[in-house]
């Protein structure tokens, strides 16, 4: 065999030996039998003196290449494994992982979002207003007069120039009902506020979800049966829905809603003071005197309405005691939903 082809031929054997990925004590092997003192291409050095005379320097030249070769292909090895290790010991797999803490739906917003899905599914959208408001859309366009006592109902933050903080979620209905013409069926929910002594019942801010509905022939048979839904959907089949008569400014006739106490099925308890029943809202067919502030006809069209307490139901539901603790956000209290 030609010694110039054994020159190729260890290339081919160094180049199949790396092929293999070998370990980085095994490239320190693979380097002693290519390029140690006693390695194959010392002794191939050493067959120079076979070569015809005119050709040796073709030869040193090929073999010093091939060393080259050799020394790059193994130090470029070397310095990958060395890189991995490195990457490796980075990372101390023995540490214990970062604990992600996952937060909870805060029991008000899933009560809204459960309400929000049952009248999506009645037909109704969703509306909202200004959480200060004027007192005209707060009072007067719903009916309360101007000195009359109905306005005592409620306990009022006033602000400047006339403005309040919105003391229930009515005044989005005057809203919409200016906005939109017939037929209008919508929820509203949010925040409200009042000026009241602050105790296990009673906080200074609260939701309501407001519901109206404005068409032609709308009725209260309507309105009985659409409450009477909900109320199967959100607390159950078995429950059971009463209305009493009441009196709002805006809504004649009106009515107060409750229904049969979840905890004790109407037996009376302590959560239903041994009534059986649960106030949960007030409703009524809106009063002509409140489409005449909003330029609706109430001689073609009619409505109902109805108010409910977020905090109220929230409160059932979910057996909450004291309404304080869904305002003070302690991750205690929010954990448990
Ligand atoms: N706005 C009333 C309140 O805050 C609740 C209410 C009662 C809303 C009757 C209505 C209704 O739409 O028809 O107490």
């Amino acid at each position: 065999m030609s010694l110039f082809k054994k020159v190729d031929d260890l290339r081919s054997e160094f180049m199949q030996a790396l092929a293999s990925n070998p370990a980085l004590s095994d490239l320190e092997q693979i380097r002693q039998n290519f390029l140690g003192r006693k390695g194959v291409i010392n002794d191939l050095f050493k067959k120079i003196q076979e070569i015809e005379a005119d050709r040796r320097g073709e030869f040193g030249g090929l073999i010093n290449q091939l060393k080259l070769d050799i020394h790059d292909h193994i130090e470029a090895r070397i310095n990958e494994h060395r890189g991995e290790e490195k990457a490796l010991s980075s990372v101390d797999v023995t540490l214990p992982g970062i604990q992600v803490e996952r937060g909870t739906i805060h029991p008000i917003e899933s009560t809204l979002r459960d309400f929000k899905q049952i009248f999506h599914r009645l037909g109704f959208s969703v509306a909202e207003g200004p959480e200060i408001e004027t007192q005209w859309h707060n009072f007067d366009a719903l009916n309360f007069p101007p000195e009359h006592p109905a306005r005592d109902m409620q306990d009022t933050f006033f602000l400047k120039n006339d403005s309040v903080l919105r003391t229930h979620t009515s005044p989005v209905q005057i809203r919409l009902m200016l906005e939109e013409k017939p037929p209008i069926r919508s929820i509203m929910p949010g925040r409200v506020y009042r000026n009241e002594a602050i105790d296990a019942g009673h906080y200074c801010l609260f939701h309501q979800v407001e519901g109206l509905y404005v068409d032609e022939h709308v009725t209260m048979g309507e309105l009985k049966a659409t409450l009477e839904l909900f109320c199967r959907e959100y607390f159950g089949e078995s429950v059971k829905l009463r209305f009493r008569p009441s009196f709002f400014p805006f809504t004649e006739p009106s009515s107060e809603m409750d229904v049969s106490c979840f905890l004790c099925g109407g037996q009376g308890c302590r959560v239903c003071k041994q009534t059986g029943w649960l106030e949960i809202g007030g409703c009524g067919m809106v009063d002509p005197n409140v489409f005449k502030s909003v330029n609706i006809d109430s001689e073609i069209y009619t409505g109902y309405a109805f108010g409910m307490g977020i905090e109220r139901i929230a409160m059932m539901k979910y057996g909450i005691t004291d309404i304080r603790l869904l305002f003070e956000n302690d991750v205690r209290f929010l954990k448990q939903f």
